[in-house]
């Protein structure tokens, strides 16, 4: 596996493979990571012959109060892990590199896929994410690139500004990938002691009582959330931060579960916030 430090690096890769006859699958992450994000990269090895995984710690996307100076980071170990799984390329750039001094775009999508849910607390996040997404697509110029379910909103953002810009990228989005007890895979997981790390399986319950109330005919948005905030409120260490039910394309507000709705959650435990969601489908189908 070649590591790439250098944007230019990053398109060379690229553009070599796709010279050769390649495919090209980018896979972004953050690195600190868990199997959620080695699905993605067996997913991108389905869909492309090449596979150019990043590791990003991007500042843009944290808030003044958050966590990136303490965000996990273990680049060896994600290299052995990136390599084992056979990507073919790890781009790792410094922060300089992507933001070079006098940096000054933002991609902004705007309306309700970035005005409710996580955008609504954590002001100027999927703008970081946009923009740093938009960065690795034009450098890396890559026929298909995978994100995970897990990030429903981030997914939704990307799709519709790869649509917008009329970017030449398909947007794969994997299944969630959840430990043994349910509790969806993170790397902010490690942030929580052993009660929260239990606890915090609250919120796969949660989802799951929404599930089964929507299989047995209750479309009621209001119902359905009272429902999740009983279930969430049943754990003492859990603090709700958000549970909204929208539609899963436009992630609008939605009174009924009439066409499919995404459920999302967050959460806090101490002072670590999680997210989960599900999609709720009108016929009442898991
Ligand atoms: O999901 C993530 O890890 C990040 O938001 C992403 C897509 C790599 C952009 O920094």
């Amino acid at each position: 596996m070649r590591i790439l430090r250098l944007a230019e690096e990053a398109r060379a890769f690229s553009r070599s493979a796709r010279a050769g006859g390649e495919t090209v699958a980018l896979v972004p992450t953050m690195g600190y990571l868990h199997e959620g994000h080695l699905s993605l990269v067996r997913l991108a090895r389905q869909r492309a012959s090449r596979v150019l995984a990043t590791i990003f710690v991007n500042p843009l996307q944290f808030g003044p109060q958050e966590d990136l100076s303490r965000y996990p980071r273990d680049f060896e170990r994600d290299r052995d892990l990136l390599e084992r799984e056979g990507v073919d390329a790890l781009f790792a750039p410094e922060v300089a590199e992507m933001y070079p001094s006098g940096a000054c775009t933002r991609v902004l999508v705007d309306g309700p896929l970035t005005e409710g849910l996580c955008g609504a607390r954590r002001p100027g996040h999927f703008a970081g994410v946009a923009t740093v997404v938009a960065k690795l697509f034009a450098l890396s110029e890559p026929d298909v690139a995978v994100f995970g379910q897990k990030d429903a909103q981030q997914a939704a953002v990307i799709r519709r500004m790869t649509r917008d810009l009329n970017l030449p990228v398909e947007i794969v989005v994997a299944p969630i990938v959840r430990e043994a007890d349910g509790l969806a895979m993170s790397s902010r997981n490690v942030y929580l002691s052993p009660d929260e790390r239990s606890q915090a399986v609250v919120l796969r319950r949660a989802l799951i009582s929404a599930e089964t109330t929507v299989g047995a005919g209750e479309r009621r948005t209001p119902v359905l959330l009272e429902i999740v905030r009983r279930e969430i409120a049943s754990a003492p260490l859990a603090r709700l931060d958000y549970a909204e039910i929208v539609d899963a394309e436009t992630l609008v507000p939605a009174e009924r579960v009439s066409s499919p709705s995404l459920l999302a959650l967050a959460a806090y435990f101490g002072s670590t916030r999680l997210i989960d969601n599900t999609l709720l489908q009108p016929d009442g189908e898991v």
